[in-house]
């Protein structure tokens, strides 16, 4: 799917990875439409790259179909990122008892419920454009390599990255009738907002686990590998790991 001219909506776009891919796609000649909350910075983040925000919670149908009528203003959707995400910590049973299944439910519900709800009402729009050289779009999730790693105190992450996983192949397959492609990037330790609360020795600590190149990730280049996800059209029902080999260890 070529990215210069195309509608593209990021999710979590004001920050982190999402950021910097709602930067590469502008940059490269993309419309492109910032979701993210109505508290984050997506409305100067958006004014910055010419493109529009729209505020919203992922989790909710109204807000969803709302984000994407600020889309739809724009031309027929193409390109769908799903960035939006929050973590998770604690063991599934501790001294304090076991996991409380409220936190379990509400990393399900942004990570995974929230995911799908963009990817299944996106993927409907999409499918209402014609085809442009034998596609309607693309649709990029993002997991974590904690889909196949785990750390200890990371169950509810895990368990919204790993369905995220599972369903990429799946969703592929639904949506294949439609010419729509779907594939997922799992990053490894990425450099954004999330990490840089940690303390610098931590950081570092991170950085040096990191097999070849010996640091964190940067958010460019998961943007990277967005956008060539959505230009390569053999791409289709892949998670890719961008995690400069990183194995990560139980704890
Ligand atoms: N940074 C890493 O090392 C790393 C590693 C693996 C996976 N990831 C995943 O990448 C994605 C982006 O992470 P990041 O590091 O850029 O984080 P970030 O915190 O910098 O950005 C996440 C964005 O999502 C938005 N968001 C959170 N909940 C939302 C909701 N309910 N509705 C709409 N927007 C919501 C936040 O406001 C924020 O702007 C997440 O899914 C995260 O799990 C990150």
């Amino acid at each position: 799917m070529r990215i210069e001219g195309s509608v593209a909506l990021v999710t979590g776009g004001a920050s982190g990875l999402g950021r910097a891919t709602a930067e590469l796609l502008a940059a490269r000649g993309a419309k492109v439409v910032i979701v993210d909350l109505p508290r984050s910075e997506g409305e100067s983040v958006a004014a910055a790259l010419g493109g529009r925000f729209a505020p919203a919670d992922v989790t909710s149908e109204e807000d969803v179909d709302r984000a994407l009528a600020v889309a739809g203003e724009l031309g027929p959707l193409r390109i769908a990122v799903n960035c939006a995400g929050i973590g998770s910590g604690g063991r599934v049973a501790g001294k304090e008892g076991p996991y409380p299944l409220d936190q379990f439910r509400r990393v399900l519900e942004v990570n995974l419920v929230g995911t799908f709800n963009m990817l299944s009402k996106a993927a409907f729009r999409i499918g209402a454009a014609e085809p442009v050289e034998g596609e309607r779009g693309v649709i990029v999730n993002t997991a974590s390599i904690a889909a196949f790693e785990g750390q200890i105190g990371q169950a509810a992450y895990t368990a919204s990255k790993a369905a995220i996983h599972g369903l990429t192949i799946q969703t592929a397959r639904d949506l294949a009738s439609l010419l729509i492609r779907v594939c997922t990037i799992a990053p490894g330790l990425m450099d954004t907002p999330l990490l840089a609360g940690l303390r610098e020795d931590i950081r570092e600590q991170l950085a040096a686990s990191v097999p070849n190149p010996h640091r964190l990730g940067k958010p460019s280049e998961y943007a990277l590998l967005a956008a060539h996800i959505v230009e390569n059209p053999y791409l289709n029902g892949e998670t890719i790991r961008l995690d400069g080999a990183l194995r990560m260890a139980p704890r």
